[in-house]
């Protein structure tokens, strides 16, 4: 099947369940810090870089750390998120994601990683999955965070397509936003209410078919190469 299709995947989120991770390790430095930290509050630190995260936690309680200071904590954090990395295999791989990548390989749609996180490449490899992505955007190769469209750009590069033909999986408002401030279309994948400003909603990424492609493929041929999904936003 002809396609020039291009597909740009979120991590933490859409192929691995990384955000109970995250706060964990967050939720420790809150307690030593003595900040009230939930759940709830983590919400706002999924898709954000890991500086931004400690400024919203610092915002929250209230505290003032010095660089020197934030350096450390920053370090501590990652430390504590990686003792949790390094622990995982291929089993917390979220479902759906395995045959959605064999989907994409049998209709000729090439795939990369768009991640705001720096420990991307360590994280597909301990669930081995870093070979099948033909390429890697992620919080070492931007200058600027989602919602910045920074990161998906250079991924539709790598993908050797234009914006408008890539569509990009993304959990998180921040990654949304900066998919459609690319021009591309995004897939929503977690809750509606959530995410409602994506082009797309999926709970899963096992609700995704290859109907959802070829759609997409035919639209694109007949439409004079713009999706309606644009024209309609
Ligand atoms: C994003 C996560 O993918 O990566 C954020 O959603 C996280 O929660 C960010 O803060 C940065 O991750 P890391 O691994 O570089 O600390
Ligand atoms: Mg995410």
């Amino acid at each position: 099947m002809m396609n020039n299709l291009g597909v740009i995947f979120d991590l933490d989120g859409v192929i691995v369940d990384t955000a109970k991770y995250h706060y964990l390790a967050w939720k420790t430095l809150a307690d030593e810090l003595d900040i009230t930290f939930t759940e709830t509050h983590n919400e706002r630190l999924k898709g954000v870089s890991r500086e931004s995260s400690l400024d919203i936690l610092l915002e929250l309680g209230l505290v003032t750390l010095s660089q020197a200071q934030r350096k450390l904590v920053l370090e501590q954090k990652n430390k504590d998120y990686l003792s949790f990395i390094a622990k995982m295999g291929p089993e917390e791989i979220l479902p759906g994601v395995t045959p959605l990548l064999d989907l994409l390989d049998r209709l000729a749609i090439p795939y990369v990683l768009g991640s705001a996180s720096k420990n991307a490449a360590l994280i597909l490899k301990q669930v081995n999955l870093f070979d099948r992505f033909k390429g890697i955007v992620d919080g070492n190769s931007v200058t600027k965070a989602k919602p910045d469209p920074e990161v998906f750009l250079l991924g539709a590069q790598l993908l050797h397509r234009s914006p408008d033909q890539c569509i990009v999986f993304e959990d998180a408002i921040a990654g949304i936003e900066a998919a459609h401030r690319a021009q591309m279309i995004a897939v929503g994948v977690g809750h509606k209410d959530t995410l409602k400003a994506a082009d797309y909603n999926v709970n899963h990424l096992t609700e995704i078919t290859e109907g959802f492609f070829t759609a997409l493929i035919s639209e694109k041929r007949t439409d004079n190469n713009e999706s309606k999904l644009y024209k309609a936003r």
